[in-house]
């Protein structure tokens, strides 16, 4: 059946009944778009499952297999893909025979931060369009190395980051960086307030030594909205941190926890923006805001998930644009189901840039790069409170021979 120009909304196809009312030979409004790629998801975790679950709400992708080692991820993967398709999923017993599959497209890496670098060797060599998660490695170097694999590979090979399309932060990236509403910007303040650390396969994310520490394993996302808004390289990092509440009485395998619950981080930028971000981990809510002071307007957006009655998600952006242009307050939103389908929306729109990319040929969106100066933020912050020190990112970069890329 040809297809015409009705709206066709996955919330209407929800609530109206999108499986079972009609046949699928009947189906108009509802039908299910044929995918045009299958990916394959490395690591079922959190992360993988949203994953699979943002590929097929999305449509024009759908899940082909997986590989994971845990067989209770493998159980609950297989669990997620039931609820979208009656289709088997294919389980892999290798890294390597998930990314030479000759039916599959893309590999989607989910797995955690420390192995992200073998994994990206071994994922990289079979020549699919790659989505890695954040942060792409624990360290500078590996996070260079994988720079360098995806600058020179063939396919997509997308970054992880995010947030960069929850409705707030693209609103914001839209009114400061295409609309310049703000005129020049001078300072950037970023918060995240939440709950502790989820629980994770083997608790990797307890220990600095997997995840490479809480300020780059979580904060690289608000570390690449950052760089983002200040459009420029960091030269100094200066932060200072605690575990205070969480997890201090942690025990698992590899001991006890080392990971910071809350942090104060200050940078500054080579073209003299300043900025800092405030962390705390040991709120009953998630709630995140950015600032933005320019010479010419002043902008403000947040988000809350506070978990109470009525709708769970609350996001406003406010600009004052002074007495020479309008200024304005409004509530940058998605439709439920996407906002509900994982990390406010943010997935499936990462999502839909991954399909568009490979459509297209051409990577839009962060950069690997991008994901690298998002680590070496991190990283420095971590040195940071560690040392009780300023970090000059000249000297942080010079120690691992990469000054040439200041
Ligand atoms: N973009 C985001 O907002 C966001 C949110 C959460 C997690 N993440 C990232 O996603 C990744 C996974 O995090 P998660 O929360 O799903 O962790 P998780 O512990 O819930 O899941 C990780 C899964 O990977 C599997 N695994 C471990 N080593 C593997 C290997 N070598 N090959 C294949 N599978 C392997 C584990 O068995 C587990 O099932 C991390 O890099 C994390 O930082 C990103």
């Amino acid at each position: 059946m040809s297809r015409g120009k009705e709206i066709r909304s996955r919330e209407f196809a929800g609530r109206y009944g999108h499986g079972d009312l009609v046949e699928e030979k009947d189906k108009y409004l509802f039908a299910r778009e044929t995918p045009h790629y299958r990916f394959n998801v490395i690591g079922t975790g959190t992360m993988g499952l949203e994953h699979i679950r943002v590929t097929m709400l999305e449509g024009r992708a759908t899940i082909h297999g997986v590989y994971d080692p845990a067989s209770l991820s493998i159980e609950n993967a297989k669990k997620t893909f039931a609820n979208w398709s009656a289709d088997e999923l294919t389980i892999y017993d290798s890294i390597e025979a998930a990314c030479s599959d000759p039916s599959v497209d893309g590999i989607i890496i989910c797995t955690p931060n420390f192995t992200h670098v073998d994994v990206v060797r071994k994922v990289a060599a079979a020549g699919k369009h790659i989505l890695l998660e954040k942060p792409v490695a624990t360290t500078i170097e590996d996070a260079y190395e994988i720079a360098g694999i995806a600058d020179k590979y063939a396919a997509i090979f997308q970054v992880g980051l995010q947030y960069r399309y929850k409705a707030i932060f693209t609103e914001a990236i839209h009114e400061a960086l295409e609309r310049k509403t703000l005129g020049d910007i001078k300072t950037i303040s970023m918060v995240e307030q939440r709950i502790p650390f989820l629980d994770k396969v083997g608790q990797w994310n307890k220990y600095s030594q997997f995840s490479g520490g809480t300020l780059v394993e979580k904060c690289c996302h608000y570390f690449d909205l950052i760089n983002h808004f200040a459009q420029s390289k960091p030269v100094q990092v200066y932060a200072s941190g605690s575990a205070a509440v969480n997890f201090i009485e942690f025990e698992h395998e590899h001991g006890k926890s080392d990971i910071l619950d809350n942090a104060m981080v200050v940078i500054v930028y080579e073209n003299g923006i300043r900025a800092n971000f405030q962390l705390s981990m040991f709120s009953p809510m998630i709630y995140e805001e950015v600032v933005l002071c320019g010479d010419e307007g002043h902008l403000k957006a947040w988000e809350n998930q506070d978990f109470l009655p009525g709708s769970a998600l609350k996001s406003q952006i406010e600009i004052h644009a002074g007495e020479s242009r309008p200024s304005r307050i409004t509530s940058p939103s998605y439709p439920v189901i996407i906002e509900e389908s994982g990390h406010s929306g943010a997935t499936f729109f990462e999502h839909a840039k991954f399909v568009d990319n490979i459509g297209t040929g051409v990577a839009d969106g962060p950069t690997p790069m991008d994901a690298f100066w998002s680590v070496v933020v991190g990283v420095a912050a971590e040195e940071s409170v560690a040392r009780g020190e300023i970090i000059e990112i000249s000297k942080l970069l010079d120690e691992k021979n990469l000054s040439h890329l200041l």
